[in-house]
């Protein structure tokens, strides 16, 4: 599948986060996303050990990939990803995230996610430094930050996120690498100006969108707020 979500980093994409979708109705509300105009589809997997809730599994990332053509970005918020790696990616993952906080061989297991043949990306949470990033920067596609605490949908926005993307921004930048920089949790019209000031240029919504009235017009509403302040960016 042509990944619509660019390599060269410099492109803006929104993700709707089935997490906020109405579970009674899956398949219908991945769709949902597509048919709004989503670049590709997040889907959050909790283990109920490295956050405090449980969500999903490798069976819903198969359902969206018979459903939906758009990519599908998984995130691992997983004390054992390496456990699950290969089976997210049988299943239909074209993204995977792992978190920079579990223990074990992070650079092996983005290597290993590349290899089986998807885009490796590496998320931190809100209260962790931006240098746990420096070792893995050549392994990766993305960087996610988190703007909550990881666990659950709904949250407000943490703002002071933001200067670590900063940071990142001008590292990809210097050194023209091509990492995309995505941002998760608490986004909707009024938080995507300020993420995209910063340097993010993937946006993961999932209230602001699956609750929205229009999701279509909210789509597009935050990808022309995205495209005009990260065009400044790049200035
Ligand atoms: C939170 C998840 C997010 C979540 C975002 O742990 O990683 O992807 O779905 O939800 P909102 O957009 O409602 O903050
Ligand atoms: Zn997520």
């Amino acid at each position: 599948m042509d990944y619509r979500i660019t390599t060269a980093g410099d492109e803006i994409a929104i993700l709707p986060s089935l997490l906020a979708a109405d579970f009674a109705c899956l398949g219908h509300e991945a769709s949902r996303a597509e048919k709004a105009g989503a670049d590709a589809l997040h889907i959050d997997i909790m283990d109920g050990h490295f956050v405090p809730n449980l969500s999903m599994g490798p069976d819903v990332v198969a359902m969206a990939k018979r459903t939906v053509n758009v990519p599908l970005s998984v995130h691992l918020m997983l004390a054992n990803p390496e456990k699950h790696i290969e089976k997210f990616i049988r299943a239909g993952a074209d993204v995977l995230l792992i978190h920079a906080e579990v223990e074990g061989d992070i650079s092996g297991m983005l290597r290993q996610i590349r290899a089986l043949g998807a885009r490796p990306g590496i998320t931190i949470n809100p209260g962790t430094p931006v240098e746990v990033l420096w070792p893995y920067l050549g392994d990766i596609d993305e960087v996610l930050f988190m703007s909550v605490n990881p666990g659950y949908g709904g949250q407000k926005f943490i703002e002071s996120v933001l200067p670590k993307v900063r940071v990142i921004r001008e590292v990809i930048q210097t050194r023209s690498l091509a990492v995309d920089i995505s941002i998760d949790g608490g986004i909707g019209l009024e938080t995507v100006t300020p993420a995209a000031t910063a340097g993010c240029n993937v946006f993961i919504a999932g209230t602001s969108l699956y609750r929205s009235v229009d999701m279509a017009k909210t789509v597009h509403e935050m990808r022309v707020r995205a495209i005009n302040a990260f065009r400044k960016v790049r200035e």
